[in-house]
């Protein structure tokens, strides 16, 4: 089977007064129909690797890579309006903060509607009924009122959910979720998962799921890659995650609150120099 996607020695810099941050150095993977977590702590360049992906690094940052391939396509050599085009339609991503996804002062049932329509003819009318049965499945339970209400009148981890229906209205076969599911309580996180899940079986879509939750990631996810300071330093199976052999993962690993453990002293995650080379 072909990949849907492959990176290859991607990297993404930010030359500042200072001095270049190098947000992600050289990250290489391939991604089939199926869910990869990404995990690492804060600032290892989880978002960044996604970013990039999407063509959505912010306007200063410079993108290089050896290879960006989505579904035999050459990312690098698209054009910004064909990877306009992409956007949404063929690759979605749902963003760590929705409230900068959303538009505030429109209706979130014409912001779905709208991005049905940018990317398939289809009627208002249509557009309307779909972005019902969308509000549906993700389990918003009186989508007609929704529909009407701008993202402001929503909670937060309703905000999710609209924000996930506007990304896989289209139908994208690649799904980039940066933790999707963290500012939402457990039943709903569970919802949403549930919903991903659906669509990576049915629809056969490629998932890159993004969390700190180490281990929602060994339970949802297929295969996962380990994030340190802008590298891969270990990628392994979901399900050997409880048994990764490199220090940084198992840190990430005993940094793990369990219930009824008493946490003194809090454990300290090690970062050595030497697993950057
Ligand atoms: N616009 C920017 N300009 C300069 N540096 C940036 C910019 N955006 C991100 N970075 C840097 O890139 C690095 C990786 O950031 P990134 O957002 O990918 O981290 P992350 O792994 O998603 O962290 P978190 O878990 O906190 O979301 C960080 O050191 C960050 O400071
Ligand atoms: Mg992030």
């Amino acid at each position: 089977m072909s990949a849907l996607l492959t990176v290859e020695n991607l990297r993404v810099r930010y030359p500042t007064r200072t001095g270049v941050i190098e947000a992600v150095r050289g990250v290489s993977f391939t991604l089939g129909r199926e869910r990869l977590g990404i995990v690492g702590e804060s600032g290892s360049g989880k978002s960044q690797t996604g970013r990039a992906i999407m063509g959505l690094t912010q306007s200063h940052g410079i993108v290089s890579a050896d290879r960006l391939d989505f579904a035999g396509m050459d990312l690098l050599a698209a054009s910004p309006s064909q990877r306009r085009a992409l956007r949404g339609k063929r690759i979605a991503m749902i963003l760590q903060d929705p409230k900068y996804s959303l538009d505030p002062v429109m209706t979130i049932g014409r912001q779905i509607c709208e991005t049905l329509r940018t990317h398939e003819k289809v009627t208002k009318a249509e557009a309307r009924e779909r972005a019902f049965d969308m509000l549906e499945a993700v389990q918003i339970r009186d989508p007609k009122r929704v529909f009407d209400l701008h993202p402001h009148e929503v909670s937060g981890g309703m905000g999710q959910r609209v924000m996930i229906a506007m990304m896989v209205i289209a139908g994208p076969e690649l799904l980039i979720a940066d933790e999707p599911t963290s500012a939402l309580d457990v039943t709903v996180q569970l919802e949403v998962l549930g919903i991903m899940d659906k669509l990576v079986a049915e629809r056969g879509m490629g998932l890159i799921f993004v969390s700190h939750d180490l281990r929602l990631v060994s339970s949802f996810c297929d295969r996962v890659i380990v994030m340190y300071a802008g590298r891969i330093v270990e990628e392994i199976a979901a399900s050997e995650l409880a048994n990764a052999k490199h220090p940084y993962t198992q840190g990430l690993l005993n940094c793990m609150p369990q219930i009824g453990e008493s946490r003194h002293p809090l454990p300290v995650l090690d970062r050595k120099p030497e697993w950057l080379s």
